[in-house]
């Protein structure tokens, strides 16, 4: 077929199809245990662990999910749960020391909630087909979101992302063809083609033949005209998503926010971190340490800070100067305006990641 490499995880990979029919058989709580310590251990944005998930047990909201999906088989699998982007656990643990901040809410956090439970919801399913378990993610959840939103009980800065179902499967449905890799992998820039029509007639073809040959088999198109079929298609309650997102708290500023009030925004960091108050720091860094050092030891720490904060652009001359010598921790907190526990937990989490 080919040549790429074997192994046992890559075999169950390449063997992925989706399954929305399942054996009348419960996933022992020993395999639902498993996946939710994998779902835990996925990498995860800025260490923040942005996001919850919801199994559901109870059959009537099964039920009333699989009617918002519009697909039965929900009601029926075995497992179902939801992926939810939550930035509440962590507003709520910052509020817990008394910090507030405009950044707890932010578009940023949305996604990087919403990326963290994504690749959770895929580890689980490449762990339970690994258990030769099957399952189907469900987007359709969103189908009407402010509805799963009223049914979870989810609180503010939460919103669900993505269901998964799964269970035994009682289906063998043949692998769904995927379009060729030079369609979609480029090297070093984006590749446009200078005729898609024409593009796609190879793909459009593959899958022709494997809807024709499909088992049950209710479609017979190319993925051409899937493509048309679904950008066709309006589900309105879905029209209103960006909506129930800022129903929910999230703050995604849209407009365009000119760079003096970034600047502004900053400004308003909080000043109070009561209980992080320490002598010396967990990798050894005090008030009196100098900056000049820790530049020399981590070269990168600079670009980070003149990143995070446009009054460390003051490091850009300072840093030339003899002066530099005299910069201690304490005084670059002074420069940023910032408290200097967090910059130096931000500047160790930082090593951290390097
Ligand atoms: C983010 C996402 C959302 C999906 N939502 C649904 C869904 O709501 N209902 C469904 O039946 N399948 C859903 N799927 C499954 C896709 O239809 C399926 O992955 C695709 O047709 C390819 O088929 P395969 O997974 O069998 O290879 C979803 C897949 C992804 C990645």
């Amino acid at each position: 077929m080919n040549n790429n490499i074997v192994n046992e995880t890559i075999k169950n990979q390449l063997n992925h199809r989706s399954i929305r029919r399942f054996k009348d058989k419960a996933v022992e709580p020993k395999v639902i245990k498993t996946l939710l310590d994998v779902a835990n251990q996925t990498s995860s944005s800025v260490a923040m662990q942005g996001y919850s998930i919801i199994r559901i047990t109870d059959s009537d909201l099964k039920k009333e999910i699989s009617d918002i999906c519009m697909q039965k088989h929900v009601s029926v699998a075995p497992e179902v749960w939801i992926f939810v982007v939550d930035a509440y656990r962590n507003a709520k643990i910052a509020a817990s020391k008394d910090v507030y901040t405009d950044y707890s809410n932010s578009m940023d956090r949305f996604f990087q909630g919403f990326s963290d439970a994504l690749l959770s919801a895929q580890n689980v399913m490449v762990a339970l087909e690994s258990m030769g378990l099957g399952g189907v993610f469900l987007g359709s959840i969103l189908n009407d979101s402010q509805k799963l939103i009223d049914l979870l009980d989810l609180p503010e800065y939460t919103f669900p992302a993505l269901g998964l179902e799964f269970g035994y499967p009682d289906e063998n449905p043949d692998i769904k063809p995927r379009m060729e890799l030079e369609l979609k992998v480029f090297e070093n820039k984006y590749k446009r083609e200078e005729d898609y029509g024409k593009a796609i007639e190879k793909y459009d073809d593959i899958m022709r033949d494997y809807y024709e040959n499909r088992e049950d088999n209710f479609r017979l198109e190319s993925f051409s005209s899937h493509v048309v079929n679904m950008l066709s298609r309006v589900i309105e309650p879905r029209v209103k998503i960006l909506n129930t997102i800022r129903k929910q708290g999230f703050e995604f500023a849209l407009e365009y926010i000119p760079e003096n009030e970034i600047k502004r925004m900053y400004k308003n960091l909080p000043k109070e971190v009561d209980e992080e108050v320490f002598d010396v720091s967990r990798l050894g860094f005090k008030s009196s340490s100098s900056v000049k050092e820790m530049f020399e030891k981590y070269p990168f720490v600079k670009d980070y800070l003149l990143m995070i904060n446009p009054r460390f652009n003051v490091l850009k001359t300072i840093t030339a100067s003899s002066d530099f010598e005299k910069v201690t921790l304490e005084l670059l907190a002074e420069m940023g305006d910032m408290p200097m526990e967090s910059l130096i937990y931000m500047i160790e989490s930082r090593i951290d990641e390097e």
